[in-house]
């Protein structure tokens, strides 16, 4: 299938935010032979050139899924594979500053090593004024646990009295999630075949477009994303209305 495009459409037709369902690194590294880590290391290679490609097509925020709080079921040399990925990406502090990016980490930290838990604290707080892009890295994320903290805040509101049960809205809801005060995604890609949301963004994704795509995820290249900027320009979008 070809699913590639050498240019980005029209600014005006672009997604203000992009989810990326990283999949398909352990099919890469079994098709060569290869162990998965070596996948995961090929797929952690792709986010930069991704992102960078994102910022200059001017897309203002992405969010990646790099660690599901499924994922800790995998095997213990798999996922100490993918935390070492993770603490080389959020330590290079030079990236960030040299593009201009903020970073923010979507889900559970304190189960995370303190070391990794200091990466991400350092990387938060240096990054926060940068207004290039805002990179949100879902890491030990899973929506269905999202929304039962944002429940759990408001209750808690509640139970102080700072917050009425009627106060409650859509949009005070929204601002008690990891994504508060970022639009929802427009666009969802997922490549490697697989169809589904695997616990990603579901409260943020009511409204958007889901693309999914056959390239496995370490040879996805900026001129895959250019495809399914294309196939969003495309569609239309309704909003429920007519
Ligand atoms: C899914 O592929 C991918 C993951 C579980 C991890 C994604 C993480 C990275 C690309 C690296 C770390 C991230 C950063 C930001 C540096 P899979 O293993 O489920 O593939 P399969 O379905 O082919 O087995």
């Amino acid at each position: 299938m070809k699913e590639r495009e050498s240019s980005p459409p029209e600014r005006e037709y672009l997604p203000r935010h992009i989810g990326i369902i990283m999949d398909g690194n352990g099919r890469w590294a079994r098709a060569r032979g290869l162990p998965r880590e070596m996948g995961h290391r090929a797929g952690a290679k792709v986010v930069g050139e991704i992102i960078r490609h994102c910022k200059k097509t001017g897309i203002p925020h992405v969010t990646i899924y790099a660690l599901s709080t499924e994922n800790w079921k995998r095997p213990r040399k798999e996922v100490d594979a993918l935390l070492e990925l993770l603490r080389r990406y959020l330590s290079d502090m030079e990236e960030y500053r040299r593009e201009n990016a903020r970073l923010i980490v979507l889900g559970d930290t304190a189960p995370l090593p303190p070391d990794l838990r200091e990466s991400i604290r350092k990387a938060q707080e240096e990054s926060a004024g940068n207004t290039a892009i805002t990179v949100n890295i879902a890491l030990n994320y899973g929506s269905r646990a999202e929304i039962v903290r944002g429940a759990r805040l408001l209750a808690q509101e509640c139970a102080e009295g700072r917050l009425l049960p009627e106060e409650i809205t859509e949009e005070r809801f929204s601002k008690a999630l990891y994504t508060a005060g970022q639009p929802d995604p427009d666009l969802i890609i997922r490549p490697s075949g697989e169809q589904r949301l695997s616990n990603f963004l579901l409260w943020q994704t009511a409204y958007a477009e889901l693309l999914f795509m056959d390239v496995l995820w370490p040879d996805f290249t900026p001129e895959h994303l250019n495809y399914a900027l294309h196939q969003y320009a495309r569609r239309s979008r309704r909003f429920g209305g007519v």
